[in-house]
Protein backbone atom coordinates (compact mmCIF):
# COMPACT_ATOMS: atom_id res chain seq x y z
CA UNK A 1 0.00 0.00 0.00
CA UNK A 2 1.67 3.38 -0.74
CA UNK A 3 2.63 5.46 2.41
CA UNK A 4 0.86 8.31 3.51
CA UNK A 5 -1.70 8.53 1.80
CA UNK A 6 -5.69 7.00 3.52
CA UNK A 7 -6.53 6.33 0.09
CA UNK A 8 -6.75 2.29 -0.52
CA UNK A 9 -8.58 2.21 2.40
CA UNK A 10 -11.31 5.21 2.17
CA UNK A 11 -11.72 5.04 -1.74
CA UNK A 12 -14.89 2.98 -1.49
CA UNK A 13 -16.31 5.22 1.18
CA UNK A 14 -15.86 8.41 -0.04
CA UNK A 15 -19.43 10.01 0.51
CA UNK A 16 -18.86 9.27 3.79
CA UNK A 17 -16.04 11.30 4.65
CA UNK A 18 -13.43 13.24 2.63
CA UNK A 19 -9.95 13.39 4.33
CA UNK A 20 -8.46 16.60 4.63
CA UNK A 21 -4.99 16.82 3.47
CA UNK A 22 -3.90 18.61 6.66
CA UNK A 23 -1.08 20.69 5.24
CA UNK A 24 -0.68 24.11 4.97
CA UNK A 25 -2.28 25.63 1.50
CA UNK A 26 0.29 26.86 -1.00
CA UNK A 27 2.20 24.13 -0.95
CA UNK A 28 2.84 20.77 -3.41
CA UNK A 29 2.66 17.86 -1.42
CA UNK A 30 5.11 15.15 -3.11
CA UNK A 31 4.67 11.50 -2.68
CA UNK A 32 7.11 8.79 -3.11
CA UNK A 33 6.58 6.47 -6.15
CA UNK A 34 5.05 3.15 -5.34
CA UNK A 35 4.61 -0.36 -6.12
CA UNK A 36 1.25 -0.29 -7.98
CA UNK A 37 1.28 -3.45 -8.91
CA UNK A 38 2.20 -4.86 -5.17
CA UNK A 39 -0.59 -2.56 -3.96
CA UNK A 40 -3.04 -4.13 -6.58
CA UNK A 41 -2.21 -7.13 -5.10
CA UNK A 42 -2.82 -6.57 -1.68
CA UNK A 43 -6.31 -4.94 -2.59
CA UNK A 44 -7.08 -8.58 -4.22
CA UNK A 45 -6.31 -10.51 -1.67
CA UNK A 46 -8.16 -8.35 0.91
CA UNK A 47 -11.06 -8.55 -1.23
CA UNK A 48 -10.61 -12.53 -0.67
CA UNK A 49 -10.50 -12.79 2.58
CA UNK A 50 -13.58 -10.47 2.94
CA UNK A 51 -15.39 -13.28 0.53
CA UNK A 52 -14.36 -15.89 2.36
CA UNK A 53 -15.34 -14.36 5.39
CA UNK A 54 -19.01 -13.22 4.11
CA UNK A 55 -19.70 -16.70 2.67
CA UNK A 56 -19.20 -18.23 6.09
CA UNK A 57 -21.51 -15.53 8.08
CA UNK A 58 -23.56 -16.36 5.14
CA UNK A 59 -23.94 -20.08 5.12
CA UNK A 60 -24.50 -19.51 9.03
CA UNK A 61 -26.92 -17.13 9.19
CA UNK A 62 -28.89 -18.31 6.32
CA UNK A 63 -32.50 -16.70 5.91
CA UNK A 64 -31.92 -15.00 9.35
CA UNK A 65 -30.21 -12.26 7.86
CA UNK A 66 -32.30 -12.35 4.50
CA UNK A 67 -35.19 -11.75 6.82
CA UNK A 68 -33.92 -9.04 8.85
CA UNK A 69 -31.57 -6.91 6.23
CA UNK A 70 -34.70 -4.70 4.91
CA UNK A 71 -35.30 -3.23 8.34
CA UNK A 72 -31.61 -2.56 9.36
CA UNK A 73 -30.61 -0.68 6.08
CA UNK A 74 -30.06 3.12 5.82
CA UNK A 75 -32.60 4.82 3.80
CA UNK A 76 -30.79 6.15 0.69
CA UNK A 77 -30.81 9.91 0.97
CA UNK A 78 -30.35 11.98 -1.84
CA UNK A 79 -31.96 14.80 -4.24
CA UNK A 80 -34.45 14.24 -7.14
CA UNK A 81 -32.62 16.67 -9.60
CA UNK A 82 -30.03 19.29 -10.06
CA UNK A 83 -30.07 22.38 -8.26
CA UNK A 84 -28.95 25.49 -9.58
CA UNK A 85 -25.98 26.42 -7.15
CA UNK A 86 -24.46 29.80 -7.53
CA UNK A 87 -20.67 29.30 -6.48
CA UNK A 88 -19.18 31.65 -3.55
CA UNK A 89 -15.50 32.21 -3.34
CA UNK A 90 -13.23 31.54 -1.02
CA UNK A 91 -13.18 35.20 0.71
CA UNK A 92 -17.20 34.68 0.47
CA UNK A 93 -18.28 36.59 -2.10
CA UNK A 94 -20.08 35.13 -5.18
CA UNK A 95 -17.61 33.99 -7.83
CA UNK A 96 -17.52 35.97 -11.01
CA UNK A 97 -16.22 35.02 -14.77
CA UNK A 98 -13.74 38.00 -14.22
CA UNK A 99 -12.43 36.81 -11.22
CA UNK A 100 -11.65 33.47 -12.23
CA UNK A 101 -9.97 34.95 -15.58
CA UNK A 102 -7.94 37.35 -13.61
CA UNK A 103 -6.95 34.88 -10.72
CA UNK A 104 -6.69 31.23 -12.23
CA UNK A 105 -5.17 30.38 -15.33
CA UNK A 106 -3.21 26.67 -16.19
CA UNK A 107 -0.66 27.12 -13.79
CA UNK A 108 -2.44 27.80 -11.06
CA UNK A 109 -1.42 24.83 -8.57
CA UNK A 110 -3.43 25.13 -5.59
CA UNK A 111 -6.97 23.28 -5.95
CA UNK A 112 -10.25 25.22 -5.75
CA UNK A 113 -12.65 22.83 -4.90
CA UNK A 114 -16.33 23.09 -4.21
CA UNK A 115 -19.17 20.30 -3.41
CA UNK A 116 -21.60 20.29 -5.94
CA UNK A 117 -24.87 18.06 -6.26
CA UNK A 118 -24.08 16.55 -2.92
CA UNK A 119 -22.61 17.61 0.26
CA UNK A 120 -18.98 15.96 0.37
CA UNK A 121 -18.98 15.70 -3.39
CA UNK A 122 -15.94 17.54 -4.44
CA UNK A 123 -15.44 19.52 -7.55
CA UNK A 124 -12.40 20.90 -9.58
CA UNK A 125 -12.98 24.67 -10.74
CA UNK A 126 -10.32 25.22 -13.36
CA UNK A 127 -9.66 28.17 -15.54
CA UNK A 128 -7.18 26.33 -18.37
CA UNK A 129 -6.26 29.69 -20.08
CA UNK A 130 -2.54 30.42 -20.79
CA UNK A 131 -1.00 32.27 -17.54
CA UNK A 132 -0.06 35.03 -20.54
CA UNK A 133 -3.40 35.85 -22.16
CA UNK A 134 -2.59 34.73 -25.40
CA UNK A 135 -3.87 31.68 -27.31
CA UNK A 136 -2.66 28.58 -26.73
CA UNK A 137 0.00 26.92 -28.55
CA UNK A 138 2.57 23.82 -28.63
CA UNK A 139 4.72 26.71 -26.87
CA UNK A 140 2.15 28.33 -24.69
CA UNK A 141 0.37 25.61 -22.77
CA UNK A 142 -3.40 26.56 -22.16
CA UNK A 143 -6.74 25.47 -23.44
CA UNK A 144 -9.41 27.84 -25.32
CA UNK A 145 -13.26 26.82 -25.90
CA UNK A 146 -12.92 23.43 -23.91
CA UNK A 147 -16.03 21.19 -23.95
CA UNK A 148 -18.75 22.55 -21.65
CA UNK A 149 -16.12 25.75 -20.78
CA UNK A 150 -17.08 29.23 -19.84
CA UNK A 151 -15.94 32.34 -19.81
CA UNK A 152 -14.11 34.70 -22.91
CA UNK A 153 -12.35 31.99 -24.18
CA UNK A 154 -14.25 28.94 -22.73
CA UNK A 155 -11.69 28.19 -20.31
CA UNK A 156 -13.56 27.63 -16.92
CA UNK A 157 -14.44 24.16 -16.70
CA UNK A 158 -15.45 21.89 -13.60
CA UNK A 159 -14.99 17.79 -13.01
CA UNK A 160 -16.00 15.75 -10.46
CA UNK A 161 -12.64 15.57 -8.19
CA UNK A 162 -13.48 11.96 -7.09
CA UNK A 163 -11.45 9.23 -8.85
CA UNK A 164 -13.57 6.86 -11.61
CA UNK A 165 -11.56 4.11 -10.68
CA UNK A 166 -11.71 3.61 -6.54
CA UNK A 167 -12.79 6.86 -6.04
CA UNK A 168 -10.42 8.26 -4.34
CA UNK A 169 -10.79 11.91 -3.51
CA UNK A 170 -9.33 15.52 -3.81
CA UNK A 171 -6.64 15.99 -2.96
CA UNK A 172 -5.22 12.52 -3.75
CA UNK A 173 -6.32 12.97 -7.09
CA UNK A 174 -4.60 16.45 -8.50
CA UNK A 175 -4.48 19.19 -11.05
CA UNK A 176 -0.76 19.05 -12.23
CA UNK A 177 -0.11 22.34 -13.92
CA UNK A 178 2.09 22.53 -16.86
CA UNK A 179 5.77 21.66 -15.71
CA UNK A 180 4.74 19.68 -12.43
CA UNK A 181 6.29 16.74 -14.02
CA UNK A 182 8.04 16.03 -17.11
CA UNK A 183 5.42 13.58 -18.52
CA UNK A 184 3.85 15.22 -21.24
CA UNK A 185 1.02 13.18 -23.44
CA UNK A 186 -0.86 13.54 -26.58
CA UNK A 187 -4.20 14.45 -26.74
CA UNK A 188 -6.60 16.80 -29.07
CA UNK A 189 -5.22 19.46 -28.29
CA UNK A 190 -1.30 19.22 -28.61
CA UNK A 191 1.09 16.17 -28.67
CA UNK A 192 2.81 16.80 -25.64
CA UNK A 193 0.15 18.22 -23.21
CA UNK A 194 2.22 19.15 -19.89
CA UNK A 195 -1.00 19.69 -17.91
CA UNK A 196 -3.44 17.25 -16.82
CA UNK A 197 -5.21 15.52 -14.00
CA UNK A 198 -3.86 12.62 -11.76
CA UNK A 199 -4.75 9.97 -8.99
CA UNK A 200 -2.02 9.32 -6.85
CA UNK A 201 -3.62 6.31 -5.38
CA UNK A 202 -3.31 3.99 -8.60
CA UNK A 203 -2.05 6.51 -11.33
CA UNK A 204 -5.64 6.99 -13.42
CA UNK A 205 -4.97 10.22 -15.61
CA UNK A 206 -7.72 12.16 -17.28
CA UNK A 207 -7.16 15.83 -20.06
CA UNK A 208 -8.79 18.54 -18.38
CA UNK A 209 -9.03 20.05 -21.81
CA UNK A 210 -11.06 17.14 -23.18
CA UNK A 211 -14.29 16.44 -21.10
CA UNK A 212 -11.27 14.28 -18.72
CA UNK A 213 -11.14 12.21 -20.50
CA UNK A 214 -8.85 9.02 -19.98
CA UNK A 215 -4.94 9.50 -20.39
CA UNK A 216 -4.10 6.39 -18.36
CA UNK A 217 -6.10 3.82 -16.60
CA UNK A 218 -6.82 1.57 -14.46
CA UNK A 219 -9.80 4.11 -14.34
CA UNK A 220 -11.63 3.56 -17.99
CA UNK A 221 -14.67 6.22 -17.23
CA UNK A 222 -13.90 10.58 -17.65
CA UNK A 223 -14.60 11.89 -14.79
CA UNK A 224 -18.09 13.45 -14.26
CA UNK A 225 -18.08 17.03 -16.05
CA UNK A 226 -20.10 19.46 -13.73
CA UNK A 227 -22.09 21.88 -15.78
CA UNK A 228 -21.30 25.30 -15.28
CA UNK A 229 -22.91 28.71 -16.40
CA UNK A 230 -22.52 32.65 -16.09
CA UNK A 231 -25.51 35.28 -15.71
CA UNK A 232 -25.41 38.95 -16.97
CA UNK A 233 -23.41 39.88 -14.32
CA UNK A 234 -20.92 37.09 -14.61
CA UNK A 235 -21.87 34.91 -11.69
CA UNK A 236 -20.87 31.52 -11.76
CA UNK A 237 -23.40 28.62 -11.48
CA UNK A 238 -23.79 24.92 -11.38
CA UNK A 239 -26.40 23.51 -12.87
CA UNK A 240 -25.94 19.89 -14.18
CA UNK A 241 -23.67 16.78 -14.21
CA UNK A 242 -22.78 14.82 -17.19
CA UNK A 243 -20.92 11.06 -17.83
CA UNK A 244 -20.66 8.36 -15.39
CA UNK A 245 -22.51 8.72 -11.88
CA UNK A 246 -19.57 9.59 -9.28
CA UNK A 247 -17.93 6.57 -8.94
CA UNK A 248 -19.36 4.89 -5.50
CA UNK A 249 -22.80 6.16 -5.89
CA UNK A 250 -25.80 4.90 -7.81
CA UNK A 251 -26.80 7.90 -9.26
CA UNK A 252 -24.96 11.23 -8.97
CA UNK A 253 -28.40 12.45 -7.13
CA UNK A 254 -28.19 10.00 -4.43
CA UNK A 255 -25.49 8.85 -1.22
CA UNK A 256 -25.67 12.79 0.57
CA UNK A 257 -28.09 15.19 1.18
CA UNK A 258 -28.36 17.97 -1.62
CA UNK A 259 -25.96 21.23 -1.25
CA UNK A 260 -28.80 23.63 -1.81
CA UNK A 261 -28.54 27.33 -3.50
CA UNK A 262 -24.86 28.02 -2.90
CA UNK A 263 -21.66 26.37 -2.46
CA UNK A 264 -18.81 27.94 -1.42
CA UNK A 265 -14.75 27.25 -2.85
CA UNK A 266 -12.24 25.69 -0.51
CA UNK A 267 -8.51 26.16 -1.16
CA UNK A 268 -6.25 23.07 -0.61
CA UNK A 269 -2.78 21.41 -1.81
CA UNK A 270 -2.59 19.38 -4.39
CA UNK A 271 -0.82 15.53 -3.99
CA UNK A 272 1.41 14.79 -6.50
CA UNK A 273 3.24 11.77 -7.92
CA UNK A 274 5.25 12.23 -10.83
CA UNK A 275 4.74 8.03 -11.87
CA UNK A 276 2.50 6.95 -14.44
CA UNK A 277 1.31 3.50 -15.98
CA UNK A 278 2.71 2.57 -18.70
S1 LIG B 1 -8.65 5.48 -7.17
FE1 LIG B 1 -7.37 4.15 -8.33
S2 LIG B 1 -6.45 5.44 -9.78
FE2 LIG B 1 -7.69 6.77 -8.62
Amino acid sequence: MMPGLECPASCPFVEAQRPHSGFPVGQVRRVAAYDRDQDVDETKRNVLKLLAVAGIVGAGAGGLVGGTLQYIQPPMIGISSYPKTQLIDVDGSPLTVAKVESEYNVTTSDLYLFDYPLQNEPNFLLNLAPANGSAPSSTNPGAWNVPQGIGTHGSIVAYSAICQHLGCPAPAISYYPPGTCTKTFPTPASPTQPFYIHCSCHGSTYDPANAAYNLTGPAIYPLPLTVLVSDDDGNIYATGSEGQPVKGHLSTLTGDYGVGTTSQLAKESPVILCSFPT
